[in-house]
């Protein structure tokens, strides 16, 4: 059986002390981990984190990279600098970047494609916001935002992992159902199909609201393969809960 991956945002939370004391917490509580754990840190603790996960089994990621390779871009990262520090990971398209700095479909995409190059997983995230989803919209929305990525990567598809993160659940103490959130999964899973021969054995991971109580109904669904936390990977005792509950 395929591992799961439990993978935490820490979005722009975070400060060299307590993200020491957090590491050193989950590496002491992890013990005989049977999934993939993973944290994705704001871009100035990479260094960092590096440091303090090495040797630990706990991979390190990014939360957002360059769509451009190099050269006149202030303020950007690129997946080579991302690289250069040890990311195994980098997040791609989470609905607060599509949101709130307009990245577009065809962006991520190509977010995806220079993190692939970079040999970095993109994790690539797609989701409804509320007013989609009560205009039963969902599943043409996430289908739209993966096959944008699909298109862009070919055959190099297999190497991503994808998010499903409803926008209404992100942050907000409201979870998808586990079945709301496997049937998006099985959606995804086989636009995946169409497209590789490998779909079976990627991961699609859920993300919103997923916490210590609800974190093993929903990694027990069929096409759940592990889980994109926000909130409560900020907090050792909750994150390992749930990295407890994944297999
Ligand atoms: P929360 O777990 O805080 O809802 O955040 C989910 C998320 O956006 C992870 O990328």
């Amino acid at each position: 059986m395929k591992k799961q991956l439990i993978a935490g945002n820490w979005k722009m939370n975070g400060s060299s002390v307590a993200n020491e004391a957090l590491l050193k917490a989950l590496v002491a509580g992890i013990n005989s981990a049977t999934c993939h754990v993973a944290v994705c840190v704001p871009a100035p603790y990479l260094a960092q984190v590096q440091g303090l996960v090495a040797g630990t089994g706990i991979d390190l990621g990014a939360q957002d990279v360059s769509q451009h390779e190099s050269g006149a871009f202030t303020g950007e990262v690129s997946a080579a600098m991302l690289r250069e520090f040890g990311a195994r990971y980098c997040l791609v398209g989470h609905s607060e970047r599509r949101q709130y700095h307009g990245e577009t479909d065809a962006a991520v995409a190509v977010k995806a494609q220079r993190a692939l190059a970079a040999g970095i997983t993109p994790i690539v995230c797609v989701g409804e916001t509320l007013a989609e989803r009560e205009a039963g919209r969902t599943e043409e929305i996430v289908k739209r935002q993966l096959a944008a990525v699909i298109h862009t990567n070919g055959h190099c598809i297999s190497e991503i992992v994808v998010a499903y993160e409803p926008v209404w659940a992100i942050g907000t103490g409201k979870t998808a159902s586990p079945q709301e959130a496997q049937h998006v999964h099985a959606v995804l899973r086989s636009q995946l199909r169409a497209a590789t021969e490998q779909a079976d054995r990627m991961l699609i991971l859920y993300g919103g609201s997923m916490n210590a109580a609800n974190a093993a109904q929903l990694l027990s669904q069929d096409d759940i393969d592990g889980g994109l936390v926000g909130g409560a990977s900020l907090k050792a005792a909750d994150f390992l809960s749930i990295i407890a509950a994944a297999h």
